[in-house]
């Protein structure tokens, strides 16, 4: 853990990539581990989020390991042949690794025992356990379904219709892992659409998935449980979340352009690049290809001028990790910004509405919280800077900040770089490349 500086810079140039997909990574790993023969997993976010997730399926019997020229191999078990853990399961500051395990193991008939960081375990789990029980499993947790918990699976599974009460992906991922040792057919219905990884993936290993597309934009998913999964190839894309810092980096700090290669682009993803357009963000989409099952594209972005929009609630699933890195381009842009519908934000690594609040307001911003809205004034340039914020065990939250302080007259600092590396491993060398000026904080 070190305190960093990020000092104002010149122009941004140069081609970068960004690690791996976060959400593609886990779910690689999961259904390769369920799928007879061995998965190879190039291009896997070696970020510490996604090394949990290996380290608890290896204690549930799981071959996973990284090969010598960097590909990942999986030698799966099949559906329903995970074995009992010996010890916890310890899925340090991952949401997503912990919820997703907690669906997969809860139609296993055994016992497994998961704890995390201080962030993880202050999250709620209840959204989690709920759909679970109704499949048959048991779940023992703290006060508001906190970790560490204990989740017995069910001996006899059953097989649910679950209508999701928050849109949330990792629920829905949940459900539809636990689903795939349950006889019969599971359905779980979602109003707003969250990113469809674990369907894509599911799919590309041998599940059968019917996806009906709903009056009102919703989405109903209906898997047929038990299935015979084969190993296949994955490719993982460059992260949208990740690139989004680069991205933004390079439209806030004048005369720079910045290519970034590789990024995926699901459209259920990719939220904060239709935002940044309509805010005139420069952005060009190069040689649009689609990868195992995911579009991806080069992005370039040139600095110019923004301006500040209203982002409708509605497209909050497809961009909801991008919201601190955009209320720091909405400082920076020319007048107000509102971006609604934002209670997720709450329970996310730590309370984000608070941290982005209270974090550009000492930069200088001005912000507010309406309900579930949160509101920047921008300036048309960068807010002056020369505060520390406070990162809150949040990756994301430090990232932001280390952006905003490249393009603020006085900088800015964090107080912990400790968490950067759960998704986003290299950051700083990475933004170093291209002409940040980011460096312990006394040095
Ligand atoms: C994720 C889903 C999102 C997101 C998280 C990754 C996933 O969470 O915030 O970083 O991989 O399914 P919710 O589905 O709870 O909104």
């Amino acid at each position: 853990m070190a305190a960093l500086a990020s000092r104002p810079c010149k122009a941004l140039s140069g081609e970068i990539r960004v690690p791996g997909d976060k959400s593609i990574s886990h779910r690689a790993l999961m259904i390769g581990a369920l799928a007879a023969g061995e998965t190879v997993i190039r291009g896997l976010l070696e970020g510490d989020d996604v090394l949990r997730t290996a380290a608890a399926l290896r204690l549930m019997g799981v071959e996973a390991e990284r090969g010598s020229g960097g590909d990942w191999r999986v030698s799966g078990v099949g559906v329903g042949g995970l074995s009992e853990p010996d010890d916890v399961l310890d899925l340090g500051n991952s949401g997503t690794g912990a919820r997703l395990l907690m669906g997969l193991v809860s139609t296993h008939p055994f016992a497994a025992h998961f704890t995390g960081d201080a962030s993880l375990r202050r999250r709620p789990m209840a959204r989690i356990a709920e759909p679970i029980r109704r499949m048959g499993a048991q779940v023992i947790a703290r006060e508001g379904g906190r970790m560490p918990l204990c989740v017995i699976g069910a001996a006899e599974p059953m097989p649910i219709t679950y209508d999701l009460p928050v849109a949330s992906a990792q629920v829905k991922s949940a459900v539809l892992l636990g689903a795939l040792n349950a006889p019969g057919e599971s359905w779980v219905v979602e109003s707003r659409p969250s990113r469809d990884h674990t369907e894509l993936m599911l799919r590309h290993f041998g599940a059968e998935l019917k996806i009906e597309e709903l009056q009102g934009g919703g989405r109903a998913i209906a898997l047929k449980g038990e299935p015979e999964l084969v190993a296949r190839p994955v490719i993982v894309p460059g992260d949208p979340s990740s690139a989004a810092f680069p991205a933004i980096a390079a439209l806030i700090v004048p005369g720079s352009t910045v290519t970034i290669r590789n990024v995926g682009l699901n459209p259920l993803r990719a939220g904060i690049y239709r935002t940044l357009e309509e805010m005139g963000a420069d952005i060009a989409f190069g040689d649009r290809r689609t990868e195992a099952g995911e579009p991806v594209a080069d992005l370039t972005v040139r600095a110019g001028k923004l301006k500040g929009i209203t982002v409708p609630a509605s497209r909050a699933p497809s961009m909801i990790d991008e919201y601190p890195i955009l209320a720091v381009a909405a400082a920076c842009a020319e007048g107000e910004t509102r971006m609604c519908g934002l209670a997720e934000l709450r329970v996310k690594e730590s309370d984000r509405l608070a941290a982005i609040a209270d974090g550009l307001t000492r930069a200088g911003a001005r912000v507010s919280i309406e309900g579930d809205d949160l509101i920047v004034q921008g300036g048309g340039r960068a807010p002056k800077g020369g505060a520390a914020v406070e990162t809150r065990m949040d990756h994301r939250i430090a990232m932001s900040f280390l952006v905003l302080g490249m393009a603020a007259a006085d900088g800015m600092a964090i107080d912990d770089d400790g968490h950067i590396g759960t998704s986003f491993p290299g950051f700083v060398g990475l933004m170093n490349g291209l002409g940040a000026r980011i460096a312990a904080k006394d040095a």
